[in-house]
Parts: C-alpha cells; structure tokens; sequence
C-alpha cells in the first residue's frame, strides 16, 4: 500500500462528493451538492482559505477531509488555525487506521505551513480526536423566547443586509469577541462567505425546505444591529447576530418584527449560540445544553503547552462559523 495525500480535483473529486453526499447532503441534490461545494470554493475568501484532501491508494480514494484556513483570537492572540472538516473514509477501507493517517499527515503539513492551532467539530464520540491530543471546547446552544409585544411589532426601519453592511458588522462582530477568550477573527470576505455559504444551502434545497434571512436595523444609514437567521421545519437558527448596544435592545425588537410576520399559531423554536453576554430584554433562555458537534482544538507547535481550560461564558462562536 502506498498511500498519498493528494488534492480533490477532477475524479479524485467527484469521487469524494458522490462518497461523502449520503451523510452531508442537507436535503440538497446530489447535483446541487457539488454545485454548493463548487460556489464556494470560488468565493472571494473559500479560494483562498478553503480546500478538500483526499489520501489515496493508487488509483483508490481511502479518505477525505476539508480544510480551512482560519484566524481565531485565543487569549489576546491572533493565531492562524487549520479548520478541518467532513473527514471521511470509504466504508471498504473504515477501521484500518487510514482517518487517523490523513488526520497527522495533515497536522505535519500545518506545522509546515505555519499554523500554530487545529481546530475541528466532532460528530462522533470525541475519544478518536482526544488520541490525537484534541480537547473539548465547551459551546453551548440557547433555546430562546421572544417576548412578542401586543400591539404590534416595534417601529423601527428593518431592510435585508447587502454587502455596504459588511463593515459595520465587522465592528459588531468584534466588539462582542472582544472580551472572550476564544473566538474566531472575523474578516469581511469570511462573513461574506458565511452569509453565502447559507444562502446556496437554502437556494439549491427543494424550494420551500429552507429560508436564509440576512436583516439589518439601520439608523443615519448605518447598520446598528444585524442578525442572520435560518429557518427550517418549524425551527430557527441564529447563525449570527449583533448590536451596537451592549443591552442587545435593538436586535431583540428585530426578532419581534420577524415572529410579528408569522402567523401566531405556529411559533417558531428559535436558537442559536449565542454569546452569554448577549441576552437582548426582550428575550427569555428556555433550554440550553452543549452543542451536538463538539468543538475540538489542539496546539500545532507549543505541543507541551497545556490549553488552560476554557469556560462556555469564555467562548464566542457563532452557528454560521459551524464547519
Ligand atoms: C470516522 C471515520 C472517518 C473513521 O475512519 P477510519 O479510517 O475507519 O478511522 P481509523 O481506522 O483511523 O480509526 C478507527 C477509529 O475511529 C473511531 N470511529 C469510527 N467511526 C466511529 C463512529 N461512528 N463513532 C465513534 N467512533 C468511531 C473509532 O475510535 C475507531 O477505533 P476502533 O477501530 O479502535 O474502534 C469513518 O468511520 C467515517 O468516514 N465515518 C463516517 C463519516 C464521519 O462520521 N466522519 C467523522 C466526522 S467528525
């Protein structure tokens, strides 16, 4: 056996999309599903931040992962972190150790490259990435209620966010990481492809199974508040979301404009992973556990560097940065 890791072009691929497509599909197409995967390696930040691997055996593909190159503030530091996901390996080759190859060769090739952190979200039990020295970090998703005010929604200019918005959620974004100790370094192109990333899962879904709404509060024609939501079978996500207004006012008042617009009967369930110190007035914690997909991290460099342990109230991560 000589095994290679090699990038996923062409029928290496294909192969890869039609292998992985039954557990990451999101209700897309097969098609639509490598049209996503292909939108959004061509947009402005996933050409250069975003890639598929694959470890091959000859003429076989054995294994699969994405990678993202991604910039996270942990303890006051920018530090440059491998995101991995979607490691996958074909059910013929499963149990041979070839997941755990791709995973260190990977992790040698970043401490080449200059990262100084890996960062990847478990969905299965985290043991297989603790053998690798990842450790848990603790996220918590919120279940919320809206206060939904009666008599009506309140009077406020709300108009769908465009892409001038951009640096003022930037601001936002930032100011609410600011105090955390880890949370990812937002630039504009990567929100931008968040945003789109979103969009192409609801636009290529059967019509009708998922909305994306982008919304902003505008005020002297600035964005003062902002919030991307998704919404499916009855449920929202908040994939992000900010105020200028450390009290979260305006944002709250944004979600009763949007429950305002849906019929009463059929409230939604709305969550999210929101930053503990973001909690609007206008807004109730119904529930809130750890997230299903485990955020794992492990130094590349300082491997004797023990990670202080984090706390969730420390972490600011948003559901639109899930990979
Ligand atoms: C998880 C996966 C990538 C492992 O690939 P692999 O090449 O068989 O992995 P390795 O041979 O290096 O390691 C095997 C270990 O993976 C772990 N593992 C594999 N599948 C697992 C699962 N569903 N739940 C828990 N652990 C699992 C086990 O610890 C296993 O160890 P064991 O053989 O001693 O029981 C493969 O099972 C797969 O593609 N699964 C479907 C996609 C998926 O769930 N990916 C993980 C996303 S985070």
């Amino acid at each position: 056996m000589s095994l290679q890791v090699v990038p996923a072009a062409g029928a290496v691929l294909e192969r890869v999309l039609d292998d992985t497509y039954s557990i990451w599909n999101d209700g897309l197409s097969r098609e639509h599903y490598g049209k996503s995967w292909a939108a959004q390696v061509k947009t402005p930040w996933g050409a250069g931040h975003l890639d598929r691997i694959a470890l091959v055996d000859g003429p076989h593909v054995v294994s699969s992962a994405k990678r993202y190159d991604l910039s996270l503030r942990f303890d006051g530091r920018i530090r440059r972190v491998l995101g991995i996901g979607a490691v996958f390996t074909a059910e013929a080759h499963r149990g041979r150790g070839a997941a755990r190859e791709l995973l260190s060769r990977m992790l040698d090739t970043a401490v080449a490259e200059g990262f100084e952190f890996a960062m990847l979200f478990s969905e299965i039990p985290p043991a297989f990435y603790e053998r690798l020295e990842f450790v848990p970090v603790p996220l918590t998703e919120w279940t919320i209620e809206v206060d939904q005010k009666r008599g009506g929604a309140p009077a406020m200019l709300v108009r769908s966010g465009d892409d001038r918005d951009l640096p003022n959620i930037i601001e936002m974004s930032a100011a609410r990481a600011a105090g955390a100790r880890l949370a990812l370094d937002r630039s504009e192109d990567f929100i931008r492809f968040g945003i789109t990333r979103k969009r192409l899962q609801s636009g290529l879904a059967p019509a009708g199974m998922r909305t994306t709404e982008f919304l902003v509060v505008e005020e002297g024609h600035q964005a003062v508040a902002y919030l991307v939501a998704t919404a499916q079978d009855g449920r929202w996500m908040i994939e992000e979301a900010g105020d200028r207004d450390p009290s979260g006012a305006r944002l709250g008042a944004m979600l009763q404009v949007m429950l305002a617009r849906y019929p009463s009967e059929r409230v939604p369930e709305i969550r999210g992973w929101w930053p503990q110190s973001l909690v609007p007035p206008q807004l109730t914690i119904a529930a809130s556990m750890p997230t299903q997909e485990v955020l794992m991290i492990r130094p590349l460099r300082d491997r004797l560097l023990p990670l202080p342990p984090l706390a969730s109230a420390e972490v600011v991560y948003w559901h639109s940065d899930y990979f």
